[in-house]
């Protein structure tokens, strides 16, 4: 448990070894955080999930402020995806009398998945929660970031933004919850796992994203309390320009670097990849190395989402794409990820097909990614057909710069 600022606690769980949402590898964990505020009145903004013994973590925190569970008088339900709603259940057993705060959608979500239907107030923009105290809560709705419910609680004494998934990182939470008890360094690996974060589970709802950061950013925000990651008590406008940053990379031109993506079956297409690694190094470009599928899809995501440069390697496999790379291209095309500059390479034994395939999925999901002309060799790669590779990789690399450079 730890303060935020005068009446307001955060209590903070990592979560290691399991798929978010059943889906998603987490290298560095998350954190799940939940907020205490205390005016005359109790509020909790979100919750911990009942995995890991969390209600009881909870329990524990009320117990050193002195807040007797049963005097908990609301439960601010910003978004009710599980991870933020699923001790719900738990925390009924001791307390039968709170009233539930939550958007309208929010409410239908919590009948639907818990059957709670009591004591639920549903908010709309610019409602307000008096909790005494001076704590004058006021709502803000941020639709589909990343699901319809969303809103975010907006604490008008302290400036705190209560701002659930928006503004959230994966990277579970070890030295401090605050940014300003963290370095450089520190700082730089929750920014790198706001990435993954932000291209797993948010990236789709970019849009949203861009409506939501103007709404709240009317506000006079002194400090973001996300649901995961690190509270920005120091500098909140950093997660702000970070989040602008990656809802505008959706569109395209993203950083000065390049992803390759890439499978094998006999080492044939993997000749050609590491001459590329060879050709990228000399450039002096950053640079990103996937082998799918033994890469996980949140991976590939994170490092598509900021390179404006990508490169497809992979064989021919039954008149086909290699499929894991059919697969991980599918995801990014549901991410929305557009315009970027591209160029694909790959062996085939006795027929082409890839291009057929990548074009399907290329329409499908309308990403109007910028083709080189492609490079096909059947079987091994001669040395004609790698020197033509290089060749059109020093020209992706220059567009990309170009590009960025704007
Ligand atoms: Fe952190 Fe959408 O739940």
């Amino acid at each position: 448990m730890t303060k935020v600022i005068e009446n307001i606690y955060q209590l903070s769980v990592n979560m290691e070894d399991i798929l978010f949402e059943g889906l998603w590898e987490m290298p560095n964990g998350v954190s799940l955080n939940s907020y205490i505020i205390k005016g005359e009145k109790t509020a909790i903004v979100d919750g911990v999930c009942g995995w890991d013994g969390v209600p009881e973590s909870l329990f524990a925190l009320l117990d050193k402020l002195n807040i007797a569970p049963e005097s908990i008088e609301y439960l601010i339900i910003n978004h009710m995806e599980p991870d933020h709603s699923g001790w719900i259940e738990d925390f009924k057993k001791i307390n039968s009398n709170f009233k539930v705060v939550c958007s309208k959608k929010s409410a239908e979500l919590l009948e639907a998945f818990y059957g709670h239907t009591n004591n639920v107030t549903c908010v709309t923009d610019n409602d307000t929660l008096d909790l005494g105290n001076n704590h004058i809560l006021k709502f803000v709705e941020i639709p589909n970031v990343h699901w319809p419910d969303t809103i975010a609680t907006f604490d008008t004494l302290t400036g705190t933004l209560f701002s659930c998934d928006a503004f959230g990182s994966f990277g579970k939470v070890t030295k401090s919850n605050y940014d300003d008890e963290l370095s450089d360094e520190e700082i730089d690996f929750y920014e790198r796992e706001a990435v993954r974060y932000y291209s797993n589970i948010v990236a789709a709802f970019s849009t949203p994203v861009k409506k939501a950061i103007d709404k709240c950013s009317t506000l006079p925000i002194k400090i973001i309390a996300p649901g995961h990651g690190i509270v920005w008590r120091k500098n909140p406008n950093k997660i702000l320009e970070d989040y602008s940053r990656y809802a505008a990379y959706q569109k395209g031109i993203a950083k000065e670097e390049v992803t390759i993506i890439w499978g094998s079956m006999y080492g044939m297409t993997e000749k050609a990849v590491q001459h590329v690694i060879k050709v990228l190094e000399q450039e002096k470009i950053k640079f990103h190395v996937h082998r799918v599928p033994e890469t996980s899809w949140g991976t590939v995501l994170a490092s598509v989402w900021t390179s404006t440069g990508i490169i497809l390697a992979m064989p021919t496999y039954e008149y086909k794409m290699f499929p894991p790379l059919a697969a991980v291209l599918e995801e990014i095309g549901k991410k929305k990820a557009f315009n970027r500059k591209a160029f694909r390479f790959g062996s085939y034994g006795w027929s082409g097909g890839a291009q057929k395939e990548l074009d399907e999925i290329m329409n499908k999901h309308c990403m109007k990614w910028d083709f080189l002309e492609p490079v096909e060799f059947k079987g091994a790669p001669r040395e004609e057909d790698l020197n033509l590779i290089e060749q059109k990789v020093k020209v992706l690399v220059s567009e990309v710069r170009t590009l960025v450079k704007g």
